[in-house]
């Protein structure tokens, strides 16, 4: 069974259809690439899929169970974490406060588990600075590790690499593979086609809200719809 099943899921603001009948599967344990130009509905996608933007059509399964129509925050306890395109740290808390801030029950546990995440990311040396005085690429990091703290199924990440320098680039790409070892399963959109060959095992491709292809990273990049997407026009 599929972890994730978006089916026919369309989104439309005003007369644009930023997201248009689209439909795929993830597998668990695997790392998919969600690509396409820019304005191509990647990012909407990703909100219909955690209950920021309802969608207009289609449906939307986690496990084989609805979820489109609840509220973000159910959403996010059934097991689908996020980051965004823009990063959003708390530039006044530290790091370690970062990923506090979004936990439940016990202190103790909490602060081991960010600390052991932290650790994960090689920011633990970071942990009482202020996210305002990491660098972007930090900032990105503690972002991504914040998602995690809830223990996650589903993790969808959006541009994590765009900004991050080589080192810290190679740390994620790292951390990424690690989660997908321990079977979650991974949907990233990314430009850097270096990255997404390098990472992902399935690509979707959108352009103007439609699914245009999907599969292995190198059939997509040789796809002659892809190519024309991206640079025919
Ligand atoms: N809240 C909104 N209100 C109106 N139009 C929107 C809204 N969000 C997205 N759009 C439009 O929907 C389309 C898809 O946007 P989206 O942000 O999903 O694209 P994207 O693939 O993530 O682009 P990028 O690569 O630049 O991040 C674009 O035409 C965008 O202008
Ligand atoms: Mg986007």
């Amino acid at each position: 069974m599929a972890v994730l099943e978006i089916d026919g899921v369309s989104k439309h603001f005003g007369g644009v259809a930023a997201v248009n009948r689209v439909s795929l599967a993830l597998e668990a344990g695997r790392i998919y690439g969600l690509i396409g130009p820019n304005g191509s509905g990647k990012t909407t996608l990703f909100n219909c899929i955690t209950g920021l933007d309802r969608r207009d059509a289609g449906r939307v399964l986690f496990n084989g169970e609805r979820i489109d129509g609840l509220a973000p925050y159910r959403i996010a306890r059934k097991g689908i974490g996020r980051t965004f395109q823009v990063t959003r740290v708390f530039p006044e808390l530290t790091a370690l406060e970062n990923l506090l801030v979004v936990t439940r029950g016990s202190v103790g546990d909490a602060e081991r588990r960010a600390l052991e995440l932290l650790r994960f990311v090689r920011l633990e040396g970071l942990r009482n600075e202020f996210a305002g005085n990491l660098s972007y690429g930090q900032q990105k990091l503690v972002e991504f590790v914040r998602v995690l703290m809830r223990e996650p199924s589903l993790i969808l990440l959006d541009e994590p690499a765009a900004g991050v320098n080589r080192t810290l680039l190679n740390d994620l790409l790292e951390a990424v593979r690690r989660l997908r070892d321990e079977g979650k399963t991974v949907l990233l959109v990314e430009h850097d086609m270096k990255v997404v060959m390098g990472l992902c095992e399935t690509v979707f491709v959108l352009d103007y809200g439609e699914k245009i292809a999907e599969g292995p990273p190198g059939l997509i990049q040789a796809d002659e719809r892809v190519i024309e997407a991206y640079f025919g026009r």
